[in-house]
């Protein structure tokens, strides 16, 4: 251990108890004398308000700047470990004061594990029993040294190819939960807040579907987020929505799932809606439309076909992105990400976060989420906006889910995206 993390370990006991202790709750929960709790954190909060923080951008985004007070968790994620639990240097730099912040504020802080590009060898990890004890080892060893409350799982995705080279097994699933009980079976993991990014739809048994009963995964796990994005974007047949809120109102064509499809979906397979947080998109993706398809009488067109062969370059893309090769060393290119905040430094969104003049706006009455064009450049961009997030916090509320997700916290400009999705769900603080 590095000597200046020890003494970060010893201040942070002192922050913990000279802050004043806040929890973040809807009104309905305050006046009730019983209080949801959450499952295994010994949180007060009746609501879990998260966010992912990518460590990677720690330099212009420093744990310093995030809104603390308005979240109960925050999860740091890494960028493309070459094995699983070998940090960067960027991500090992910053987590002794992520922590620190974290801490100071009464927020839980929490690694994630894998991503997109991070989950090439979770199968092997959890393929034999002694694999998954070295896992469960490292991951407490990761927990103890960098005082961490919990973990979370960003397997993309046992049983299913992602990235293009992960390592794929039509056991993953059931080893992953054999691995989970393992963890949660350890002295240091029952009192951990175990966490796992899924996809849209459950997990996948041996024969590559979708399990009918997950309810094993929801006893070890104290939540999941379901990552509700990228559910269009440049490998679509057309432009669509990155985050639908709902599909079932599309065209049959256009149904590939929404936040209603994914939690109807993890709910039927006995996934209890109140472990069950919503990813949300604080970003859009771009694409390249020519006028005549793009525009629909004076409205922005939905669904209309795009250019494949030009990928507008978006605020997530660095120059170095062009030529870009993934970690299975398939070129890459440029995502066309724009964040939210990016939308705005980019003239699409006006300081407000509406959309700027001079640039088309609709509202996706289906999918509940905004589209914006500008016909000089002939740049669309499907992303969310506060009218979005508020959709998407009734929605939260109504399903009685536990909370919400956001990737990223880096995303979202003056808290514009957070604001409109407190107020949805009635969210204040209690201090104590
Ligand atoms: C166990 O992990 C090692 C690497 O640490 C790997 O080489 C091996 O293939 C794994 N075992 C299985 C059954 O996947
Ligand atoms: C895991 O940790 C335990 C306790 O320290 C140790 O006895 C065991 O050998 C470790 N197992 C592996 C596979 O790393
Ligand atoms: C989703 O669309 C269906 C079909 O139009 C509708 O019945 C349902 O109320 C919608 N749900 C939400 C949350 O918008
Ligand atoms: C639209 O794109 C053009 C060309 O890139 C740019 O010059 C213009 O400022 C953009 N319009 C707005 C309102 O941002």
């Amino acid at each position: 251990m590095h000597p200046l993390q020890t003494s970060i370990f010893l201040l942070a006991p002192l922050f913990v108890s000279a802050a004043q202790y806040c929890s973040l709750k809807p009104p309905s929960e305050i006046s009730s004398s019983t209080s949801k709790g959450i499952q295994n954190g010994g949180d007060a909060s009746d609501v879990v308000a998260s966010a992912w923080y990518p460590g990677w951008l720690a330099g212009d985004f420093p744990p310093a700047s995030i809104s603390w007070s308005r979240y109960t968790a925050m999860t740091i994620t890494t960028p493309d470990p070459t094995a699983l639990l070998q940090l960067d240097s960027i991500s090992a730099q910053t987590l002794p004061d992520f922590v620190k912040e974290a801490h100071s504020n009464g927020v839980d802080a929490l690694l994630s594990i894998g991503g997109w590009t991070g989950s090439r060898f979770y199968s092997s990890a959890v393929a034999s029993e002694h694999n998954r004890t070295a896992f469960v080892n490292a991951t407490l060893a990761l927990v103890s040294q960098y005082n961490l409350d919990g973990v979370d799982f960003d397997w993309e995705y046992p049983g299913k190819q992602g990235l293009g080279c992960n390592v794929v097994n039509p056991d993953d699933s059931a080893n992953f939960l054999a691995f989970l009980q393992e963890l949660r079976a350890t002295t240091a993991g029952k009192n951990l807040i175990l966490t796992a990014a899924v996809g849209i739809t459950p997990f996948v048994g041996s024969n590559g579907q979708s399990m009918n009963d997950v309810s094993s995964f929801a006893e070890v796990l104290d939540r999941i987020a379901i990552m509700n994005y990228d559910v269009w974007g440049s490998w679509s047949p057309s432009v669509g929505p990155n985050a639908p809120l709902n599909d079932s109102c599309a065209s049959a064509a256009d149904q590939q799932g929404s936040a209603v499809s994914a939690v109807k979906a993890w709910t039927t397979a006995n996934f209890p809606a109140h472990q069950i947080a919503l990813g949300l998109a604080a970003y859009g993706h771009s694409f390249k439309v020519a006028p005549q398809s793009a525009m629909n009488g004076g409205n922005v067109a939905l669904y209309p076909s795009y250019d494949k062969s030009v990928q507008p370059v978006g605020t997530s893309d660095s120059p170095s992105d062009i030529s870009a090769v993934d970690p299975c060393g398939n070129y890459e290119g440029i995502s066309g990400i724009f964040t939210f905040a990016g939308l705005i430094q980019s003239g699409f969104l006006d300081k407000s976060g509406t959309a700027a003049s001079g640039i088309q706006y609709t509202f996706d009455p289906c999918s509940q989420t905004p589209f914006v064009y500008n016909q000089t450049s002939q740049v669309m961009v499907s992303y969310d906006d506060a009218t979005s997030f508020a959709a998407k916090g009734h929605f939260i509320n109504d399903q009685g889910l536990a909370g919400f997700a956001i990737w990223d916290v880096t995303g979202d400009q003056d808290d514009i995206l957070l604001d409109s999705l407190h107020e949805a769900m009635g969210i204040i603080p209690v201090c104590a």
